[in-house]
């Protein structure tokens, strides 16, 4: 049977990189041994490094007053790594909460600087009204999740926040758009959705936004700077698979490419969920509609496990909504093809009938 996997992290790779993958663990550019077995302190995998930094610098046009660096820890351990590099944020930052990740956040930030971090959170006043409070608000910095994976929201005008220097969460949107980097901070995704497999974080960030404060080796930014992302062993795997799939990116056309496919593949299926309201309701706002994880559920509350059910034994997996919110989640991450959800859709709509 053929398998859909349209998980939320970690998620599909497309299959030529599997392919080219699979070659490379057997033997990596001839050299007679494998990928896996590569020494972070060869030429070759200092070229890895500096290769995906310059091919995402192509692919986002990062400006040059930003520095890149992979680190581990995952998105969480920016929760720990952001505040404790910059100590100005204290007093002089708010969020804009979203989801479930920027929640997050702002608890560990709170937990971080001991104190009463404002936010604004759409669910208690909306969009609109958190654009307009924000506006008149005295921070400095806004932090934000760009796509809150659990709830389907995506915030990605960055324009809005005008005012403003943002730290973004882009986690689960990474290289799926294009945007302006004129109000942006520091930017920062666990490789898993669009950019890769687990273990590495990709942090993009401008050059001066750490403080000189003291601090241990490891949490210190100045270090995975000035070691190029190899201040100690470095996710050697999750670097090689992160340069195939920039490489992926540039050959399918560039970003503008993928975010025109994305969203022609979004719209097919908020457009099939609206004209089918009558069974269907969406967690996200209309105007906030995500492109990259589309969550509903059926106004029938029985019928959504049942359909999930079906999908599984159609070989379509990944689907369940994550389990604070439950419903379907249908991840449309920059790997996911035409006929997938294509297919996804056929199989919905024969439920539905
Ligand atoms: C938007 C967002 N932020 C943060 C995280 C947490 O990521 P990690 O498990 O890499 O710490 C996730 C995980 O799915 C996410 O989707």
């Amino acid at each position: 049977m053929k398998i859909n996997n349209f998980s939320a992290g970690p998620s599909k790779i497309p299959n030529e990189i599997l392919e080219n993958i699979s070659e490379d663990i057997i033997d990596y550019k001839d050299l007679g041994y494998s990928v896996l077995e590569l020494s972070h302190r060869s030429s070759v995998f200092e070229e890895l490094v500096n290769i995906s930094k310059s091919k995402i610098t192509k692919i986002l046009n990062i400006p040059d007053d930003f520095e890149i660096i992979f680190i581990q820890g995952g998105a969480t351990f920016q929760n720990t790594f952001i505040p404790v590099n910059n100590k100005s944020l204290m007093n002089n930052i708010s969020f804009l909460i979203s989801g479930t990740w920027g929640k997050k956040t702002h608890s560990d930030f709170e937990i971080y600087f001991g104190n009463k971090i404002s936010n604004y959170n759409i669910q208690d006043i909306g969009y609109e009204n958190s654009l307009k409070d924000i506006s008149k608000s005295d921070e400095e910095y806004l932090y934000l999740t760009s796509n809150e994976t659990i709830e389907g929201i995506q915030i990605r005008d960055f324009k809005n926040f005008k005012n403003k220097k943002l730290i973004v969460d882009m986690s689960s949107d990474i290289c799926s758009y294009e945007f302006d980097w004129s109000n942006l901070s520091y930017i920062y995704a666990g490789a898993q959705k669009n950019l890769g497999i687990p273990g590495v974080t990709i942090c993009i960030f401008k050059k001066d936004f750490h403080d000189e404060s003291t601090k241990t080796s490891y949490l210190d930014i100045k270090n995975h700077i000035l070691k190029n992302s190899s201040f100690n062993t470095p996710p050697t795997f999750s670097i090689y698979v992160l340069t195939k799939v920039l490489d992926w990116i540039l050959n399918s056309g560039g970003i503008k490419k993928i975010e025109n496919n994305n969203s022609i593949r979004a719209n097919k299926l908020y457009q099939f969920l609206d004209e089918n309201d009558d069974y269907f309701q969406l967690l996200a706002p209309k105007n906030l509609r995500s492109n990259s994880n589309i969550v509903f559920e059926f106004k029938e509350g029985s019928k959504t496990q049942k359909f999930l059910n079906h999908c599984v034994e159609n070989g379509f997996i990944g689907l369940n909504g994550h389990r604070s919110v439950g419903g379907i989640r249908v991840s449309n991450y920059n790997s996911i093809t035409d006929d997938m959800i294509d297919d996804f859709l056929v199989l919905l709509e024969d439920f539905v009938k």
